[in-house]
C-alpha cells in the first residue's frame, strides 16, 4: 500500500493525460530512437529544418540518414518514389499547422515518422509512428509520448525529474530573465539521456492540465493574430478549424521586428540556430531561421497581451 498521511506532497488536479494510449517516455529525440531501434531502417531522411537534437537518436543507433529540403509551406521537396522499403522518412508537423498536408503524405510516402514535437494536440494516424516532446507546450522539465504500433515489450527504468524544475520555479519566483540560464543547463542535462518512461512527476503535472482549456485560448489567441496581422503577414497560413498551433508564424520583411519586441520584454525563439550553420544563405531554411517571427499563443497569456503585440507589430509596420 502506498504511504498515506504525514506531510503533503506538491498538491495537483488529478485529470487525465491527453495522450493516455501512448506510450510515455522521457524526451522526444528517445522516442524517435525506440521508433529507429523498433523499425530497424537503413537510412531515414530527415528535414535540415529541424533541431539538431534530432541527430542524436542517430548516432546512438548508427542508423544513417540524410537531409532533404522544404519549400514555402514547410512541406518536402522530394520525389517519395526514391524510397525503398528499408528507408524511413521523417517529417515534422511544422507549428502544429501541418495535420492536412500529412495526412496526404501519408498516402503518398511509405514509412512515414511524424515528429509532432510542435503538434501536442495532433491526433497520430494509424500505423505511423508518431512522438511528441510535452514540455514545448507546457511548464514540464521533459516528457514524451509515443504512438507505434508494433507491439513492443520494454522494461527501460522510470525518469526522475525533481533535478530540472529549477527554472520552472525561477520562472514564476524571480522572472524569466534570472531562470534563463538554469533553463539552458537543465535543458543541457536532456542530451545523452538514455530511453526512460516518462518521470511520475512530469505525468503528475501532465494530469494537472485543463487541456480543454488550453485548447481553446490557444486557438483564440492564434485567431487574434489571424484577424490582425494576416495582411501583413508575407507567410500565408493555410489551417482548419481543429488545428491547435504551437505559435503564430509571422513573416515580414521588415527588420528589427525581432530586436523590437525584445525590447519589449516579449521574447521570440529561434527554430533552429543550428540550421543558420547547417544551411546554405540562400535557402529557405536559412530564411525561416533567421527571419520568421514565431509569436506566442499559449495558455498563458489572454487578449490583453496579444493586442500589446499587435500594436507593436503595426506600430513598427508604419515606419519605413
Ligand atoms: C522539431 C523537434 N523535434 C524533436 C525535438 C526533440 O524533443 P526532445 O527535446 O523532447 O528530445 C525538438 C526539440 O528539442 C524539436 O524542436
Amino acid at each position: 500500500m502506498n504511504s498515506v498521511g504525514g506531510y503533503f506532497e506538491l498538491e495537483l488536479r488529478k485529470g487525465k493525460e491527453y495522450h493516455p494510449n501512448a506510450i510515455a517516455l522521457n524526451t522526444g529525440r528517445n522516442a524517435l530512437e525506440l521508433i529507429l531501434k523498433v523499425k530497424k531502417y537503413k537510412k531515414v531522411y530527415i528535414p535540415y529544418y529541424t533541431c539538431y537534437v534530432i541527430l542524436e537518436p542517430f548516432e546512438k543507433t548508427k542508423i544513417s540518414y540524410e537531409f532533404y529540403s522544404i519549400d514555402k509551406n514547410f512541406e518536402p521537396i522530394f520525389d517519395y518514389n526514391l524510397l525503398n522499403s528499408e528507408d524511413g522518412f521523417l517529417y515534422t508537423n511544422y507549428f502544429g499547422l501541418k495535420d492536412r498536408f500529412i495526412e496526404e503524405l501519408a498516402n503518398e510516402c511509405s514509412n512515414l515518422i511524424i515528429d509532432n514535437s510542435q503538434a501536442f494536440f495532433s491526433a497520430p494516424i494509424n500505423n505511423i509512428p508518431t512522438f511528441y516532446s510535452c514540455r514545448k507546450f507546457f511548464g514540464v522539465p521533459d516528457g514524451a509520448y509515443l504512438y507505434l504500433d508494433n507491439i513492443i515489450e520494454f522494461d527501460f527504468p522510470i525518469d526522475n525529474s525533481e533535478d530540472r524544475f529549477s527554472h520552472l520555479l525561477k520562472r514564476i519566483d524571480l522572472g524569466a530573465e534570472e531562470g534563463y540560464k538554469t533553463y539552458k543547463e537543465n535543458e543541457n542535462n536532456l542530451v545523452g539521456q538514455p530511453i526512460k518512461q516518462m518521470s511520475i512527476l512530469t505525468r503528475a503535472l501532465l494530469r494537472n492540465i485543463d487541456y480543454k482549456k488550453v485548447i481553446k485560448i490557444r486557438k483564440e489567441n492564434f485567431l487574434y493574430y489571424q484577424q490582425n496581422l494576416s495582411l501583413v503577414n508575407d507567410f500565408n497560413i493555410i489551417m482548419d478549424k481543429e488545428t491547435v498551433p504551437m505559435n503564430y508564424p509571422f513573416f515580414s520583411k521588415k527588420n528589427k521586428l525581432k530586436q523590437l519586441l525584445i525590447n519589449n520584454k516579449i521574447f521570440i525563439p529561434t527554430y533552429w540556430p543550428n540550421v543558420i550553420s547547417w544551411s546554405d544563405k540562400n535557402s529557405l531554411e536559412y530564411i525561416f531561421s533567421t527571419k520568421m517571427i514565431f509569436l506566442p499563443i499559449d495558455q498563458r497569456y489572454d487578449n490583453d497581451n496579444i493586442s500589446k503585440i499587435v500594436k507593436i507589430i503595426k506600430s513598427n509596420n508604419h515606419e519605413h
